[in-house]
């Protein structure tokens, strides 16, 4: 299947809304942290494809500031795994040139989660091969919020004026300030909804849904998204006789 997929037409950015672990749990009658659990292998399978592929960057939604309503066992033993997860995958990963990054509140993470994060970004930080970009506690609307917050400070101190705003000011105070736009934005499970992610950074992503729940989300549904990616025509608003041009 891999030789169906167009080596020069990659998406340059992949993100995932990895969604559907709690119906995949309760399908088998487990309590929903079995999913999330479950749900960590099908990351590691995507990272490793994404990355054999040849994908730069990759971005995993794993938790959302709204997903801070959850009940606080849900939510503790999220913590627990993605520390466990972070810590157990990144020797391969690192092994394999993989950069660790995160987007979102941080600091409202756990000191432990903070501090398992920041040392793995640290170690990785010259890694070329793929940025992994996982967003944490990260809600889109936020970090709209924090970039106007920070640009209007800048201009009450007189560093900028108003007329220097533009597009390339506002993507450099974003989180995301060193990836590129998304090309390609997956979200399993079949809700057809963004749920406040990179609001900004998918003005132009082709969007692909699927039916699958995450845990269950193997290397050939990535390939299949690729494929439905590499069909499209990306017009950015041209006619098609333009882009033939
Ligand atoms: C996605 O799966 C993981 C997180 C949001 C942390 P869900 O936990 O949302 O699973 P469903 O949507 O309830 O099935
Ligand atoms: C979005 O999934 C967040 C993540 C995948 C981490 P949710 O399951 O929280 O989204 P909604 O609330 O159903 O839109
Ligand atoms: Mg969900």
């Amino acid at each position: 299947m891999k030789e169906t997929i167009q080596k020069d037409n990659l998406p340059q950015h992949v993100a995932i809304i990895m969604d559907g672990n709690g119906r995949w749990a309760k399908k088998r009658g487990l309590y929903r942290v079995a999913g999330h659990e479950k749900g960590a292998e099908s990351v590691r399978e995507c990272v490793e494809s994404c990355g054999n592929l040849g994908v730069k960057n990759l971005t995993l939604f794993a938790f959302s500031t709204e997903n801070w309503k959850r009940p606080k066992l849900e939510v503790e033993t999220l913590m627990r795994l993605l520390i466990r997860s972070i810590r157990k995958e990144f020797t391969e990963f690192h092994k394999n040139g993989i950069r660790l990054n995160c987007v979102g509140n941080i600091e409202s993470l756990p000191k432990k989660v903070q501090k398992e994060l920041s040392e793995v970004i640290e170690k990785t930080k010259d890694n070329n091969n793929m940025t992994l970009t996982i967003a944490l506690s990260y809600g889109s609307r936020e970090e709209i919020k924090c970039m106007v917050q920070r640009i209007s400070q800048k201009v009450v101190d007189k560093e900028i004026g108003v007329e220097d705003i533009n597009d390339q000011l506002i993507q450099e105070h974003l989180y995301t300030f060193d990836l590129p736009d998304v090309d390609l934005l997956i979200r399993t499970s079949g809700e057809k909804r963004i749920s406040n992610f990179l609001l900004w950074q998918i003005a132009y992503a082709e969007l692909y849904f699927c039916d699958v729940l995450w845990p269950d989300f193997k290397t050939e549904h990535l390939y299949e998204a690729i494929e439905s990616y590499q069909k499209r025509e990306r017009r950015f608003g041209k006619t098609s006789e333009q882009l033939t041009k």
